[in-house]
């Protein structure tokens, strides 16, 4: 690995039904089998004030301004990097992270249009300090594609008809959430890597395993 004795911080991102927590399972699985210690997380609820959080912020009941909702889930990022994150990364682990600062600043700044995404920026900047990603893995698809999973989950899980606050916003919301994701790739070349989600499983496995391996150095 390139930080030798300090972790590393990887972060996932998408759209609803991207395929997120398979490919996380599966990296690091992989990577597991190499002796690292790998810590899985995601936001929002890593930390038991985050689930508090997480059940307000995915509640239809509730319909917070974008400022509130902003808020809350850097309140439930900062609880997560104190509490998980930070620890991780002072022990050597590596973290992958389902969700994490690019979500902030697409769902909340770029797809909305109320709140400034360079403000974003800058509170995401104070609420993680250094624990920034090394490196995030935008899983894109189209939008269909990812809902239909997102509902054949929830078909699964037995929460059908339950869709929850961002899963019931409309198509056109969801592409902007996508737009953004690409946007932000665009911009931040070093540390993102765009993988295209709507192919199977393992073909979408062994991108992730040689981008990561590229850049870890990995053999
Ligand atoms: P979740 O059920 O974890 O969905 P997914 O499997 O798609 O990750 O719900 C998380 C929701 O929270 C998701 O719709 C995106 C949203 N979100 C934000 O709007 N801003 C954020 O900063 C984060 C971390 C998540």
């Amino acid at each position: 690995m390139a930080t030798s004795g300090a972790g590393s911080l990887i972060s996932f991102e998408g759209i609803e039904g991207c395929g997120k927590s398979t490919q996380i399972v599966l990296l690091a699985e992989r990577l597991r089998a190499t002796g690292r210690e790998v810590v899985i997380s995601r936001e929002p609820g890593a930390t038991s004030l985050g689930s508090e959080l997480r059940k307000i912020l995915l509640d239809p009941t509730y319909d917070p301004d974008a400022l509130t909702e902003l808020l809350l889930y850097l309140a439930d990022r900062r609880e997560h990097r104190r509490l998980v994150i930070a620890p991780a990364l002072q022990r050597g682990a590596l973290v992958l992270i389902d969700r994490y600062v690019d979500s902030t600043w697409v769902y909340q700044g770029f797809a909305q249009d109320e709140i400034e995404p360079s403000l974003i920026e800058r509170l995401n900047r104070l609420v993680v300090g250094d624990n920034w990603p090394d490196l995030t893995f935008i899983l894109d698809c189209p939008v269909a594609v990812g809902l239909e999973r997102a509902r054949e989950r929830n078909r699964e899980t037995g929460a059908e008809g339950v869709a929850d606050r961002f899963e019931q916003r409309h198509l056109e919301f969801h592409d902007r959430v996508r737009q953004g994701f690409l946007a932000l790739a665009k911009v931040e070349k070093e540390r993102f890597r765009v993988i295209a989600a709507d192919r199977e499983v393992e073909t979408i496995h062994n991108d992730i395993w040689r981008e990561f391996s590229l850049k870890y150095a990995i053999s």
